[in-house]
């Protein structure tokens, strides 16, 4: 038997509708388009990618996107003195600055001037704490969009065994208080763990955050288990050209696993569908309205 294959395409597709419509409603009821501005700081080809493909969803979704490509040579304090401009301005609900910025520019002061209610990324220490006490705030979209996909298939994770791969403040921390929300049981995996592929063997959901090409194996899952893959991985492929893998070896696990997302075409479409979510939750929140049932 093969796996399900978790389309995260359709599935964010039918996630990017709804709030296309909840957009289209706030508008005509309140005077509201929901606004995110989109920083980013040099050429790195991979993050282009990400920014095209983010503004243009936001785009579709009937939402405004403001794009800020600032030089590769810029100062610290000029970054942060944008993030000042647009933590001011009342059009702007959400902001993201595209990671990882050049080696002169801390991240972490960055991310730290961004307005906690305006952090879609839900990268603030601030957003960070309240997810982690358990208290409402703004959450990181790819483990929030390895969640709800995880959730297609089973929408009841209480009680199973996940294991996640990967401890990163980005995925794989903030995938520890999602899985806790749902009442799974947690283990985090990660270069220092023993028998990587015994612990990843005892998973009923399984989630790979480790950025190496198909570093999971088949024979380190379960059978019948949920396999989410976050890795995007450039390698080579043929006529000299590159191809997208996971971090999981897709043909062996599929012929293991329940169910597994495939890359491209899982995770990332969930990312971003879930920063329209988040754009569209802070926009509510700054608004004074209640976010809506989606
Ligand atoms: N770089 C890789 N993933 C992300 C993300 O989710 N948000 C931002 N801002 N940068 C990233």
């Amino acid at each position: 038997m093969t796996a399900r294959i978790i389309d995260g395409k359709s599935i964010a597709a039918d996630l990017r509708g709804k709030i296309a419509a909840e957009v289209a409603r706030l508008q005509a009821a309140h005077q509201l388009v929901p606004g995110i501005a989109v920083v980013q700081v040099g050429d790195n080809p991979a993050s282009s990618v990400y920014v095209k493909s983010k503004s243009k969803a936001v785009a579709d979704a009937g939402m405004r996107a403001f794009d800020h490509k600032l030089p590769e040579n810029v100062s610290e304090a000029e970054l942060l003195t944008l993030i000042g401009l647009l933590n001011a301005d009342p059009k702007v609900n959400g902001i993201l600055v595209q990671l990882p910025l050049p080696a002169h520019i801390d991240a972490q002061n960055v991310v730290a001037a961004i307005a906690a209610d305006k952090d879609v990324d839900g990268f603030h220490p601030l957003n960070a704490g309240r997810h982690a006490t358990g208290l409402p705030g703004l959450v990181p979209c790819t483990p929030l969009g390895c969640v709800l996909l995880a959730k297609t298939v089973l929408p009841l994770l209480a009680g199973l065994e996940a294991v996640v791969i990967g401890r990163s403040n980005i995925v794989g921390k903030p995938l520890v208080q999602l899985l806790l929300a749902e009442n799974a049981t947690v283990t985090v995996a990660h270069s220092k763990t023993r028998d990587l592929p015994g612990v990843c063997r005892r998973a009923d959901v399984l989630i790979a955050a480790i950025g190496r090409p198909e570093m999971v194996r088949g024979d380190w899952i379960k059978p019948g288990a949920i396999v989410i893959d976050v890795g995007i991985n450039r390698v080579p492929g043929e006529a000299g050209k590159s191809r997208i893998v996971g971090d999981v070896a897709f043909a062996e696990a599929e012929k293991i696993a329940g169910a597994i997302t495939p890359v491209p075409g899982g995770v990332g479409p969930m990312t971003i569908a879930c920063l329209l979510l988040n754009t569209l939750r802070a926009a509510c929140a700054q608004n004074g309205l209640s976010f809506p049932a989606l």
